[in-house]
């Protein structure tokens, strides 16, 4: 099917009440555990794409890996830059192919964000590209993204609707209680639906988005921890909390995090167990198998976007 926006898509999850699983990429054995797994769940997808990622596989190997995919797997894939910083960076991904970029202006004071949106939709829509952007604060941390907890603000529900109308963007990250990362909550887990409702309401029809969605899934933590790691107390949004977002208007929920926590404990695992192996296709393959695996899964519980296409 090929590189798609997200516009049909979200379109379809929000008639449907479910959402579209945007999953970060940063090397080949994501790139393919995810395009698997959906594949095998006949889902469509979102692949994103941070700074981050950019500065460690170079945005043309990333960009012909997402290609390899699409023609492997025949999905509809979006491909979205994540998070970016300002105007430069999403106009490299425009023009370097992209189908979708995050303009994250959530740092800066209402009007600076809604200039600095509108100056990103106006170049990305005369060229057929979609843009999300953010209002209100997340805690946690992210590559050039540091917001301390003290700072986090929730989404204010109008001005999200002045927000929209000014800018123009397709879809809008709003913060209603999660964060990136592994540590989310330190009691238990608890997101705003009442401020999600309110702007769902002021904005029907419209697609929202939510970060900082991983589930942190119980058993990758222990696995990493039983085999050398330490990640004490990590906690994340439990999978009945994002399906019940998506019934409020959340279309895209982002996934870092368990990506992560799967490869790594998949890898932990096969060293302590394997000590004597140094070929990186067989942890590199475990790690790839761990990501389908899991992926797989949070599309058929989390996100319900299976046989969606
Ligand atoms: O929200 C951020 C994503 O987890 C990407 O993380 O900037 O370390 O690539 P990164
Ligand atoms: P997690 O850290 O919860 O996986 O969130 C990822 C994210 O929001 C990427 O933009
Ligand atoms: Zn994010």
């Amino acid at each position: 099917m090929g590189i798609v926006t997200s516009k049909e898509m979200f379109q379809k999850a929000y008639e449907g009440h479910y959402a579209i699983g945007a999953f970060n990429v940063n090397n080949m054995e994501i790139v393919q555990g995810i395009t698997e797994a959906a594949k095998e769940v006949n889902s469509p997808l979102i692949l994103q794409v941070s700074a981050g990622a950019r500065n460690y596989a170079k945005h043309n190997y990333l960009m012909h890996l997402i290609q390899a995919a699409v023609e492997d797997t025949d999905l509809p894939i979006v491909v979205h830059l994540d998070h970016g910083a300002d105007f430069d960076i999403c106009k490299k991904c425009i023009d370097g192919g992209f189908s979708s970029v995050m303009i994250d202006g959530s740092k800066y004071p209402f009007e600076e964000n809604i200039a600095l949106t509108k100056q990103v939709v106006d170049y990305a829509h005369e060229r057929g590209v979609v843009v999300e952007a953010e209002l209100g604060k997340l805690a946690g941390i992210e590559d050039d993204v540091n917001v301390s907890d003290a700072d986090s603000a929730f989404t204010d529900p109008d001005q999200a609707v002045e927000f929209v109308e000014r800018t123009g963007c397709d879809s809008l990250a709003v913060a209603i209680g999660t964060s990136h990362g592994a540590y989310k909550f330190k009691g238990e887990p608890k997101l705003r639906f009442d401020i999600l409702e309110k702007i769902t309401n002021l904005l029907p029809n419209y697609p929202l988005v939510l970060h900082g969605a991983s589930t942190v899934i119980p058993e990758f933590v222990d696995k990493c921890n039983e085999f050398g790691g330490n990640i004490p107390g990590a906690k994340g949004v439990p999978e009945d909390m994002l399906r019940k977002a998506a019934t409020y208007g959340v279309c895209k929920i982002n996934v870092d995090t368990d990506l992560r926590l799967a490869m790594t404990a998949a890898i932990r695992e096969m060293f302590v167990k394997n000590p004597e192996e140094f070929d990186p296709r067989k942890y590199l393959g475990a790690g790839r198998e761990a990501i389908k695996e899991m992926v797989k899964r949070k599309i058929v519980t989390a996100m319900g976007s299976d046989n969606k296409i």
